[in-house]
């Protein structure tokens, strides 16, 4: 496992001035990071190499990247100061990254974030695509201090967060879909998953991992097993990612507040509100065995209430999926 610090090798320079999408001459990039115009061919391949880049060089004009990137940067991203941050060009999962950090001693609340995951984790043991550079993988780590309580409903208020910032972002149509899904059109375009480490009765703590589909454009397509969109292709436009990230934390940091505070109960109704699936035909699936149901909403702890043959049910657990029945 690596990872890459900001700035390390002097990547980041160079990325930061072809970030553009435009032209560049080596004469220009050399002088610009104090290396000669040869040394600048070999670190654009290493960088295409490391973070599965392309960078187009013509003749007589330069380089370039094969398309425009907002990257990050500590500076840009304006966040909460009670939420310390590090920035990582590349790593394997930032909750795995936040899972190490708490195991060797670092104190919460704070936030990993990188450019690129190569082993990103999604949930029901799924992984989770991370190019780099174009999409958000970020890491929070609370310390949960009121037991369980604390994080019931959670993830979900976490999603109520998340469905604000992207709505704030110009995409109005987005919504939620239990337990921790953020759909538009039925693609999936961001995603949420827990982790926990310690007893919640005892010393706990949970990482908030938040995955969105900002800037990713069709090329990635392929290799992702459900239907996705990302905020660049609904939109048409580039996403400004720091912008993104310092909106997220305040929301997060709104929305957390609400819920340490007056726990899920008061947010449940807002969080109905915005169930995409509410009233919906379903099958809620565990492993092989599925039920059958009409979504009626969720409880005061986040679970998922079903009617199912005239009587109510609940449901709750991390391993669950949730489908339209073919019949809804
Ligand atoms: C899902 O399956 O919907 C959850 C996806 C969560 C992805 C994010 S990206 C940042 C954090 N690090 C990970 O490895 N996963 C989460």
């Amino acid at each position: 496992m690596r990872t890459l610090l900001h700035g390390r090798f002097g990547m980041q320079p160079l990325l930061r001035l072809l970030q553009d999408g435009q032209f560049h001459s080596g004469e220009e990039l050399g002088a610009a990071i104090g290396v000669s115009r040869a040394a600048i061919w070999k670190r654009l391949q290493a960088l295409e190499a490391e973070f599965d880049l392309s960078i187009h060089k013509v003749r007589g004009r330069g380089y370039r990247l094969e398309a425009p990137l907002s990257l990050l940067a500590d500076d840009a991203l304006g966040l909460p100061s009670v939420w310390p941050v590090t920035l990582l060009q590349q790593v394997d999962s930032t909750n795995a990254e936040a899972l190490r950090r708490l195991a060797s001693a670092a104190v919460p609340p704070f936030l990993v974030i990188a450019e690129q995951q190569t082993a990103g984790r999604g949930r029901r043991g799924r992984s989770w695509v991370s190019p780099f550079g174009e999409n958000l993988y970020y890491s929070l780590v609370l310390r949960i201090t009121g037991g369980m309580r604390q994080i019931e409903g959670l993830s979900l208020v976490v999603g109520l967060a998340l469905l604000h910032t992207i709505r704030g972002a110009g995409v109005t149509d987005v919504g939620l879909k239990w337990p921790n899904d953020l759909l538009v059109g039925g693609r999936k375009i961001a995603g949420i998953l827990l982790e926990l480490s310690g007893d919640p009765a005892d010393v706990c703590h949970v990482v908030i991992g938040i995955g969105v589909n900002i800037n990713m454009r069709v090329a990635a397509g392929d290799v992702i097993d459900q239907p996705w969109t990302s905020i660049r292709q609904i939109l048409g436009a580039q996403i400004d990612r720091n912008r993104f990230v310092s909106d997220l934390s305040l929301q997060l940091e709104h929305y957390l507040e609400l819920h340490r505070r007056d726990g899920f109960a008061a947010l449940r109704e807002q969080w109905e509100a915005n169930h995409l699936w509410q009233g919906r035909a379903v099958s809620l699936a565990a492993g092989v065995q599925s039920v059958d149901g009409c979504v009626l909403g969720v409880d005061d702890s986040g679970a998922l209430r079903l009617d199912i043959d005239g009587s109510e049910r609940v449901f709750s657990g991390g391993e669950l999926s949730l489908r339209l029945r073919d019949d809804s």
